[in-house]
């Protein structure tokens, strides 16, 4: 079972995005390196009422793990009850709960950033998750909702709630992704609390990752956009910050392709051939505007618009070899 105190420091770690870390994606990061995935937010009320679609969202494979699958939710002992469902179903390494989604579908239901304006119901659910499943329950927050000192206080409550660790956004809710993640006031989080922080915010590489972490003392890096595209992100932190055995090569054209066509394989054996159009929201960023100082030669924007339309394997693999012949 997952201890979080005692796992290996620094925790690097996926972040939770909504329609991009399903099971094929978090398939590729692991595969590539990254040491822990936090599965994309599932609706608490959806898994409760048997949704076929959200429960097999929660899927794990073993090759996988850890994963640590986060739900949504207002309500203690329906979130208890979801996650009680999900170990069940799937054991996952750990049980996450947002309290940071800034999405306004979301927080007018009260659910993810909107519970750190009810601090009292957050260490409810946080009470009643732990008192349901063995698995470690762990909270993913925001700076605050609209002060970025809130998360001062309610840090201490979601821990004294019995949180085994918290992962902290460093931009409030108003904030939404404007500015830049406030990392100095994580590490205040880090310093006062005796659980495990994760930060969060802003960290986009081996660099980033590094000045993050010796800045903060922060127990780990959670990465999201900055994976989107370059799942051989992990790999560049874990050989920045100096974490044994990591290699890191900056990918090639050709490493690319590769990992985009076994990505298009993971879509297809999870989703069918319908999956390749689940995929096409991916392909900016593995094929970014960035890429065209390195590979003048190929036609990046010509490129782009003819992968939003594949719609066969095939199509795909005959776009892409096209891009190694230019
Ligand atoms: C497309 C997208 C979907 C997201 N979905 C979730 C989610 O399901 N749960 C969550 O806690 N955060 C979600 N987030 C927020 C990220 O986990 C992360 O906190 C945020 O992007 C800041 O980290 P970054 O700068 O590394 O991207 C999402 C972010 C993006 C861009």
């Amino acid at each position: 079972m997952l201890d979080w105190k005692k796992a290996t420091k620094p925790i690097i770690a996926l972040a939770p995005m909504a329609d991009m870390t399903d099971q094929p994606f978090c398939r590729i990061c692991k595969e590539i390196g990254v040491p822990y995935i936090w599965r994309e937010m599932v609706s608490a009320e959806a898994i409760i009422r048997g949704n076929q679609k959200t429960r097999a969202m929660t899927g794990i494979s073993a090759f996988e793990r850890p994963v640590i699958q986060q739900l949504f939710g207002n309500d203690p002992e329906r979130l208890a009850e979801a996650a009680r469902i999900i170990e069940e179903m799937f054991q996952p390494d750990g049980i996450d709960i947002n309290m940071g989604c800034p999405v306004r579908k979301i927080t007018e239901n009260f659910d993810g950033s909107s519970l750190m304006r009810d601090p009292e119901r957050a260490a409810a659910i946080v009470k009643a998750v732990k008192n349901a499943v063995k698995a470690p329950v762990s909270v993913k927050t925001r700076l605050g909702w609209s002060k970025d000192d809130e998360i001062l206080t309610f840090a201490k409550i979601i821990e004294d709630a019995g949180a085994d660790l918290l992962t902290v956004h460093g931009r409030t809710k108003e904030q939404g992704y404007a500015g830049v993640a406030n990392w100095t006031r994580i590490g205040q989080v880090k310093d006062s609390l005796s659980i495990p922080v994760i930060l969060n915010g802003d960290v986009t590489d081996g660099t980033s990752a590094k000045h993050a972490l010796e800045l903060t003392g922060a127990d780990g890096v959670m990465l999201g956009r900055g994976a989107l595209g370059n799942p051989w992100v992990f790999n560049e932190i874990g050989s920045v910050i100096g974490v044994p055995r990591t290699s890191y090569f900056v990918p090639s054209l050709e490493d690319r392709v590769t990992i985009v066509l076994r990505h298009a394989r993971y879509q297809i054996e999870r989703y069918g051939e319908g999956g390749l159009v689940k995929l096409r929201k991916h392909f900016p960023f593995y094929f970014k505007k960035e890429l065209h100082d390195k590979h003048p030669q190929v036609d990046f924007i010509a490129l782009r618009s003819a992968l939003v339309r594949v719609s066969s394997y095939q199509e795909l693999e005959e776009a892409l070899k096209a891009v190694l012949a230019q």
